[in-house]
């Protein structure tokens, strides 16, 4: 067993976990945020994604031992973030999920393109959401999602 503390939504935590547990476990089974789910558990679906000091990554196939000393930020710490406030909205409108199991990972992904601003057309949409995969959608919705979330975004830039 590891002892292990990181930041986790803002919160200072340590545990003891396996050599072998994943971060996704450990947020699930010892912090109780379910809100990260879990598909192909190898590095495919993107179901999983946290951010690991500010970056997403794959719960699944990271340690919750490499995330020692770390700030984890799973979508439970997204409750007050503006952005996500938007991005949520548009998936609202633009009706982009339907089960929504792709969507916590989903979310977190799209607000790291958003904030990179690499979301600058349907393509680029596309392809930097290519590591997350939806079974419901068909991506649609979910790429005009990203557009709304862009558009309303801007105009709050300009007003404000
Ligand atoms: S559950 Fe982690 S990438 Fe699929
Ligand atoms: S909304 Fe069902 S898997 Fe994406």
């Amino acid at each position: 067993m590891n002892e292990i503390g990181m930041t986790l939504n803002g919160r200072k935590v340590q545990d003891r976990v396996e050599g072998r547990c994943t971060l996704a476990d450990f947020v699930r089974e010892q912090q109780g945020l379910t809100g990260t789910h879990l598909g192909c558990e190898h590095g495919v679906c993107g179901a999983c994604t946290v951010l690991m000091d500010g970056k997403p990554v794959r719960s699944c196939i990271t340690f919750a031992a490499a995330a020692d000393g770390s700030e984890v930020r799973t979508i439970e710490g997204f409750d007050d973030d503006k952005v996500m406030a938007v991005i949520r909205r548009a998936f609202s409108e633009e009706h982009g999920l339907q089960c929504g199991f792709c969507t916590p990972g989903m979310l977190i992904t799209i607000r790291d393109v958003i904030e990179r601003g690499v979301a600058t057309d349907q393509k680029a949409i596309r392809v930097a959401l290519a590591g997350n995969i939806c079974r419901c959608t068909g991506y649609l919705g979910i790429v005009r999602s990203v557009q709304r979330a862009v558009a309303l975004l801007e105009e709050g830039s300009q007003q404000s």
